[in-house]
């Protein structure tokens, strides 16, 4: 060969250093060594049960890359970067192995069904991770949202104080948001699981392979259908990278919460000192910085989806090369997510709740003025003016300093006539959030209830 290049033979000069660094992408690629050795061993044992090569060839192959592979595990494996790439490392290493047969490794096959093959097993593999992780995650927010079923906080609106809720109940809101995400990663999957292998570089090739028996021991659902799209699509990096696009912008939300719950001002909780860090000069601080960092990888979990979306928007088909770009921001996005993932999960197991605090906080701001509208209601008032009776009442309180459980009977039958001495029963927490007693409502019968449906779909029976 003129060149060392495993593709060097129709080229009279070797490559420029410069392209070389350019072009290199094993430094990155080699994540997928695994998962490109498991495909190489399906591709080979095929080639040897197909008769395009000898049993024994095959055999050898299969021997030399599990090899390869220990030698890779153990961190012993020399990575060439005028190599290129992870499969031409490996391709290289085991005609180094076994000699000649190596070179027939590659028959029938192209680096370009072999990366989207191995990026489907790879991807396949954090998206079991990510949603056992997320399971984890929704088990700790039931675990929550059964302990404080009956625990009352402030409900808000506008980040102003609304109606009371219990904390259970918000803990199960955000693991309706949790659940959505892991239903969108088992569809995903679906998708996902298909084998391109066998495409070729784009048409197919002229061997008689058998693409059922290599997607069946790779564990794959069916082979692809179009040689094309088998090789140009990326779909399944984007579908995986949107889904926890959405999944980061719930932890964000969830971590924000989590921030503003633990400043000066709320102290609902108290995420412990394990999970904070100090300051350099301010020696009293306690600072979220977990949850700050949740809020803020989000933001790489947004951004890779719009780097693959722009990576793919103008290609032509099939493969380009392009296409390498593809990786770093999907390992990043399954990396991050499922940190983050196991990161709030372990925070929240360890957070401290000040009920007391809650409660005193759902007490003021005149949360329970929808109840006495209600009541009104109730007395055969139409709601808009039971919503102006009980906004003259809130305005006189205001003036008066005081909650409305604290307005006397005499004052409040001055707004209504028909308001009685039960009025109270309404007017408290307890009785406000026991009498939102629907399916999804906050009261703690139906958190409770809630949570049950939630352990069961859990497999918690
Ligand atoms: N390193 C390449 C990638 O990640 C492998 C496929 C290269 N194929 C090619 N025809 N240049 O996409």
């Amino acid at each position: 060969m003129s060149n060392q290049k495993l593709w060097g033979g129709r080229f009279s000069q070797s490559t420029d250093k410069a392209v070389e660094a350019f072009t290199v992408s094993v430094h990155f690629d080699k994540r997928l060594a695994y998962y490109d050795i498991q495909g190489s061993v399906a591709h080979a044992r095929m080639l040897g049960d197909r008769g395009i090569i000898s049993k024994t060839e095959s055999d050898q192959m299969i021997c030399g890359l599990k090899a390869i592979l220990k030698e890779i595990e153990a961190g012993q494996f020399n990575w060439r970067h005028d190599l290129e790439d992870v499969h031409m490392n490996i391709e290289a290493s085991l005609t180094e192995r076994i000699g000649e047969t190596g070179k027939k490794l590659h028959t029938a096959r192209s680096r370009n069904d072999q990366v989207a093959t191995d990026m489907r097993l790879y991807l396949r593999d954090a998206l079991d991770d990510l949603t056992a992780g997320l399971k984890n995650l929704q088990r700790v927010l039931v675990g929550l949202a059964d302990i404080h079923s009956d625990t009352i906080m402030p409900g808000y609106t506008h980040l102003q104080s609304a109606q009371p809720v219990t904390f259970g109940h918000h803990m199960l809101a955000w693991q309706q948001m949790i659940e959505r995400d892991c239903q969108r990663l088992i569809q995903a999957r679906e998708r996902t699981n298909v084998s391109p292998l066998g495409a070729a570089a784009l048409a197919g090739t002229t061997y008689a392979i058998d693409r059922q028996q290599t997607a069946d021991e790779l564990g794959f659902d069916r082979p692809t259908e179009n040689s094309l799209d088998s090789v140009s699509d990326r779909d399944f990096t984007i579908e995986f990278c949107s889904s926890v696009a959405m999944l980061g912008m719930h932890i964000s939300r969830m971590a924000e919460e989590l921030i503003i719950w633990s400043s000066d001002r709320f102290k609902f909780i108290d995420l412990g000192d394990a999970f904070c860090t100090g300051s350099s000069i301010m020696p009293q601080k306690k600072n979220p910085d977990v949850a700050e960092l949740l809020r803020g990888k989000s933001a790489r979990l947004i951004s890779n989806q719009t780097r693959l979306l722009v990576l793919m928007k103008g290609q032509p088909l099939a493969y380009n090369r392009d296409n390498q770009e593809d990786k770093e921001p999907l390992f990043d996005s399954a990396d991050t997510s499922i940190d983050c993932v196991n990161i709030l999960a372990r925070m929240l197991s360890n957070m401290q709740v000040d009920k007391k605090c809650m409660y005193q906080a759902a007490g003021e701001g005149f949360s329970t003025a929808t109840d006495l509208a209600d009541y009104l209601v109730k007395k055969q008032i139409p709601f808009r003016d039971a919503h102006e009776i009980v906004g003259r009442v809130v305005s006189h309180c205001i003036e008066n300093h005081l909650q409305l459980r604290q307005v006397e009977l005499e004052t409040l039958r001055q707004f209504s006539a028909l308001i009685d001495s039960d009025v109270y029963d309404c007017l408290t927490l307890e009785g406000s959030v026991n009498s939102r007693d629907h399916v999804g409502g906050t009261a703690p019968r139906q958190v409770r209830k809630a949570v049950a449906r939630a352990r069961k779909h859990l497999g918690e029976g």
